[in-house]
C-alpha cells in the first residue's frame, strides 16, 4: 500500500514513555480526539514491559522500547525525556515514521519546527521528519500572548511562573503527594525527584543554573523557545521558573510591553476571540485563573488583564494565566500538530 495513503487514513502510531504523565495524556486525547489510529504500539523503560494500557476499549501491552521498534510505523510521539529521544528518534524516522517529540532535545535545532498550532502551523510543512512540541511554559505563554503580539508587537516580556508538580513527571506527582501526607502527620520525609522539600513550600525551578547568566535550564528554555515560536529574535524576555505544591496546571503571572499603546479593554478583546484561550477576568467576585480550574481543560485561562502602571506611556500591561501543561503544554498540542500532519 502506499504509505502515504495510509498513513493519511489510518496511521500506525506509537508511543514511546506511554507510562509516563505526558504519555497516558497522549492516549487519552488520541481517544477524545478520535484519531484516526490504525495501529497502536506503546513504548517505554524494561521496568514497564508488560504491564497494560487501555485505549479505545483495548488493553494494549507496553514494551521496552529499541532499535527496531519503530518498523512499520507511520507517527511515533516521544515523551520519554531527552536522552532516548536523541538515541531513538532518528532511528524512528530513518524507518519511514514523522516524530512528534516533547523532550527539548530538538527543539532549538534550525531545521526543527517547534510548533502550536495557533501560532505557527505554517512551520509544520518544513520538518524533516521531526516535529518539536514546545516547552509548558513557553507553550502555554505562547498560546495565551500571540493574539496580541500578532496584532501589536510585544517587545519586552517578563514572566514568573508557579509550575505544578506534574510538569516533572507522575513521580512529582506522587512526591508531592506523600510528602503533604507526611508533614501533616509530622513524619519525616526524604525528598526523591526533587531538591527540595515540596510539601508546603516552593523554590526556584530545580534545572541547573547558568553561571553566566543566572538563569536556570527551564528559564533558559522559556525565553529561547518563546523567541522561536514567535519568530522574533528581538523579542526581550526575562523568565523567573519557580515549582509550587499544586499537583497539576502551571500558571504565569506576565507583565508586557508592545510597540504602540494598548488598552486592557483592547488586550481582552484581542484574547476573547482567540482560539484555545478563555478569558476568566472577574474583578468583582476577585476570580481569576486558577490551576483548579485550569486542570484537564483544553483551554489557557488568562486573566487579571490590567494595565501595568509601573510604564506610563501605556504601552504595556499586565496578566495572570493558567494552563494544564501536560494538554497544551504536552499531549494536547502534540495530537493537534499530529491532526495537522495526518489530515
Ligand atoms: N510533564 C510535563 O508537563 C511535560 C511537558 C512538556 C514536555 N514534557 C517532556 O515529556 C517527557 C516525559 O515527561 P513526563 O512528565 O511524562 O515524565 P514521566 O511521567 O516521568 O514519564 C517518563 C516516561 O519515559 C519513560 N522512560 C524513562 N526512561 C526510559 C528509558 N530508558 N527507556 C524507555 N523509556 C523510558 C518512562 O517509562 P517507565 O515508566 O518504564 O520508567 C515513562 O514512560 C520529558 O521529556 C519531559 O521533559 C513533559
Amino acid at each position: 500500500m502506499n504509505r502515504e495513503k495510509h498513513f493519511r487514513s489510518n496511521p500506525r502510531v506509537a508511543i514511546v514513555g506511554a507510562s509516563g504523565a505526558v504519555g497516558g495524556e497522549l492516549l487519552r486525547c488520541l481517544e477524545r480526539r478520535h484519531f484516526p489510529v490504525g495501529e497502536m504500539q506503546l513504548f517505554a523503560s524494561a521496568r514497564s514491559a508488560g504491564k497494560t494500557l487501555g485505549f479505545n476499549g483495548s488493553k494494549l501491552v507496553l514494551r521496552e522500547v529499541t532499535e527496531a521498534s519503530f518498523a512499520g510505523i507511520d507517527l511515533a510521539f516521544f515523551s520519554a525525556g531527552n536522552g532516548i529521544s536523541r538515541h531513538f528518534a532518528p532511528l524512528a524516522v530513518a524507518a519511514g515514521a514523522i516524530v512528534i517529540d516533547n523532550s527539548s532535545a530538538f527543539r532549538m535545532e534550525a531545521e526543527v519546527p517547534l510548533v502550536i498550532p495557533e501560532v505557527n502551523v505554517e512551520r509544520i510543512g518544513e520538518h524533516r521528519g521531526i516535529i518539536a512540541n514546545p516547552n509548558c511554559v513557553a507553550g502555554i505563554v505562547c498560546t495565551a500572548l500571540w493574539p496580541i503580539h500578532r496584532r501589536n508587537r510585544i517587545r519586552r516580556l517578563i514572566l514568573a511562573t508557579y509550575q505544578a508538580a506534574s510538569g516533572a513527571g507522575a513521580a512529582a506527582m506522587e512526591e508531592l503527594r506523600q510528602s503533604t501526607r507526611a508533614f501533616l502527620d509530622g513524619r519525616p520525609f526524604e525528598s526523591r525527584v526533587l531538591r527540595h522539600p515540596y510539601a508546603f513550600n516552593l523554590f526556584s525551578h530545580d534545572t541547573p543554573v547558568d553561571p553566566v547568566t543566572g538563569s536556570n535550564g527551564e528559564e533558559t528554555k522559556v525565553m529561547a523557545e518563546t523567541r522561536k515560536i514567535f519568530a522574533d529574535p528581538e523579542l526581550r524576555v526575562l523568565a523567573t521558573c519557580i515549582r509550587v505544591p499544586v499537583l497539576r496546571a502551571h500558571a504565569m503571572a506576565i507583565s508586557l510591553e508592545c510597540e504602540r499603546p494598548i488598552a486592557p479593554g483592547e488586550a481582552r478583546a484581542m484574547l476573547e476571540d482567540a482560539p484555545g484561550l478563555r478569558v476568566v477576568d472577574d474583578a468583582e467576585r476577585n476570580y481569576f485563573p486558577m490551576p483548579k480550574d485550569a486542570s484537564a481543560i483544553d483551554d489557557v485561562l488568562v486573566g487579571r488583564i490590567r494595565r501595568d502602571v509601573s510604564d506610563p506611556t501605556g504601552r504595556s500591561i499586565a496578566l495572570f494565566i493558567a494552563g494544564d501543561q501536560l494538554l497544551k503544554g504536552a499531549a494536547l498540542n502534540a495530537v493537534q500538530i499530529a491532526e495537522h500532519v495526518a489530515f
